[in-house]
Parts: structure tokens; C-alpha cells; sequence
């Protein structure tokens, strides 16, 4: 096993070593993965889009049925507090709530709760250089997964089986098709391009609403590139001009060959395509100007 990180980790009011955070096994996030948890880019120790996703986290506390255990300038505080302390400028931030410890165990959620709550940041990796020009592989799988994908919660095991599939067959995701139509993929979204347009699934219970699902509409407006949001047969995603990833960490990212089949046609055939090269340097710019 690899040695714990030393690096500033936040639990429960603490600022402490991260090899040193400890909770309890009746935590309700180990038994029952009942939590919910945010991952927020940050470049040069400052949160893009740090709205959004404190708006995604409520909704998802929402739907727990927990309250949120801080405000948003707390949360912030604390976030650069750990940047701080981390050698690498640009870095990923997972915060998590959990409904914390109850006993004996019990599936009913618990009246009054303390909730435990966790903050840690890691250096960001990004895609490298390589994967950008070239594309990514990816492969398709059914969607095996629950019917509440629209919550972040931090029970994520449809997902780890979903993303394990592409990881044997070195690829970089597992592209989700339920019920013939088009979700997302294990841990980023999924768009296509049709007709210079892009394309992503409508918001529904069957996938997450991810932060760049509205700033890929705000990109498409700047760029003048039509976006709609429609259910998406299987077909069409294999007839796509250009598939995308989106995710905090991938941004937006083209995949190149899908099921070991080269995506596009013509001349693009297998190679990343102009939408995605507009909506990559459309990005760029929104996170020089979009940071806390
Ligand atoms: N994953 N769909 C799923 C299932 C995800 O796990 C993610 C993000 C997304 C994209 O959401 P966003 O644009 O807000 O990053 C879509 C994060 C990065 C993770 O679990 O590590």
C-alpha cells in the first residue's frame, strides 16, 4: 500500500494531517455510503465556478434530507486554507457530508444528526498533452446503475464497476447507455456533436447534473454553436461527428475511438474535431476570469 499523504486535510473542525483523519466505523457514509460530496477545480488556489457547485452540494443535501452543516464563505475559507498548505497551484478540492454516526445500526435516517464532515485537496491532473491531441479511448456498457443518479452521493459503487471496465481494457471512460438512450459516463458527462451541434442527454433522476453542463450552454452561446439538450438514441452516439467528455477534471476532453471504432467520419475520422477545439479554448478563457 502506498504511503498516506501528509498533506492539510478539514474534518469536523479540525485542520490535521491527512494520514492522521480518522472516523468512526458507525459513520453512516462507511455503512451505508449515505453522504453526499463535491469536487471543485481549482487553478492557481482559486475555485472555478465555486457557485455552482455549492448550489449542486445543497441540492444534494436536499434530497438527503440534510441541511447544509456550513455556509458557502466557510466552505471557501476552509478550501483555501488547504490550497495553501499544497505545493501545486492548480488542485482539486472533495469536500464530503455524511449523516455521520448512528448506533445501533439502523437504515432510518437518525432525527438528530451530527453530520461529519470532510475536506481534503489534491494536486490536479489534468489530461496530458497527448490525450488532448490525439482523443481518448473509450467503450460503452449498459447503465447498471441505481434510478437516483442525479444526487452526489458518495455511494459510488455502480460507478467504480462502470469505470473498472474501460480501466481493463486501457481505456479512460465507460460511456453509459441505459435503456438504449445515452446517460453519462462513470464519473464524467457525455456529448455529442451532430450537424456541428452539441448534444447531451436532458437533465433527468438517471444522471448528474454536472457543473459544465451549464457552462458548455454559456460556451456554445459565446462560440455561436447551437446546444441542446435530447434524449440520445445509441445509434447516434455511434454516428456522432465528435464525442466529448466533460468533467471537473478532464474540462472537456475528445474521444477518439469508441469500442476500438474510430469516431467521426471523413478526414476527422479518429482525430479530435473543431467543436471540441473551439469549446477547449472557449474553456480556457472562462477560467481566467471565473475563479474565486
Ligand atoms: N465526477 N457524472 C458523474 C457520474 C460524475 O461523477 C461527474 C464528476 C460528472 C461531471 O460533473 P462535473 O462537471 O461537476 O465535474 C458527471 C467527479 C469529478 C468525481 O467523482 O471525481
Amino acid at each position: 500500500m502506498q504511503a498516506l499523504p501528509e498533506t492539510l486535510c478539514y474534518l469536523n473542525g479540525e485542520y490535521l494531517r491527512l494520514c492522521d483523519a480518522r472516523v468512526s466505523v458507525l459513520d453512516r457514509g462507511f455503512l451505508f455510503g449515505d453522504g453526499v460530496y463535491e469536487v471543485l477545480p481549482a487553478y492557481g488556489r482559486r475555485v472555478f465556478r465555486f457557485d455552482d457547485h455549492m448550489a449542486r452540494l445543497e441540492r444534494s443535501l436536499g434530497k438527503l434530507r440534510m441541511s447544509n452543516p456550513a455556509a458557502s464563505g466557510e466552505w471557501l475559507e476552509r478550501a483555501r486554507r488547504l490550497m495553501a498548505a499544497q505545493p501545486a497551484p492548480d488542485q482539486l478540492v472533495y469536500l464530503q457530508v455524511t449523516r455521520g454516526v448512528s448506533a445501533p445500526r439502523d437504515h432510518v435516517m437518525p432525527a438528530d444528526i451530527v453530520p461529519t464532515v470532510f475536506m481534503m485537496t489534491s494536486a490536479m491532473k489534468p489530461p496530458t498533452p497527448e490525450q488532448r491531441h490525439h482523443g481518448v479511448a473509450c467503450v460503452s456498457a449498459r447503465d447498471f446503475r441505481w434510478a437516483r443518479c442525479d444526487i452526489k452521493g458518495t455511494s459510488l459503487l455502480g460507478n467504480v464497476l462502470a469505470r473498472q471496465m474501460s480501466a481493463d481494457r486501457g481505456a479512460v471512460e465507460t460511456i453509459l447507455i441505459r435503456d438504449g438512450f445515452l446517460t453519462e459516463a462513470s464519473s464524467s458527462n457525455v456529448w455529442i456533436v451532430h450537424e456541428g451541434a452539441l448534444l447531451g442527454p436532458p437533465k433527468s433522476e438517471l444522471l448528474l447534473e454536472g457543473i459544465r453542463v451549464e457552462l458548455l450552454r454559456e460556451l456554445c452561446e459565446e462560440e455561436g454553436i447551437a446546444y441542446n439538450l435530447r434524449p440520445i438514441a445509441e445509434a447516434d452516439v455511434f454516428a456522432a461527428d465528435e464525442i466529448l467528455l466533460s468533467s471537473a477534471t478532464k474540462e472537456v476532453l475528445p474521444v477518439t475511438t469508441l469500442d476500438g471504432e474510430p469516431v467521426g467520419h471523413g478526414a476527422l475520422r479518429g482525430k479530435p474535431g473543431p467543436v471540441y477545439g473551439r469549446l477547449y479554448e472557449a474553456y480556457q478563457r472562462a477560467k481566467a476570469t471565473q475563479c474565486l
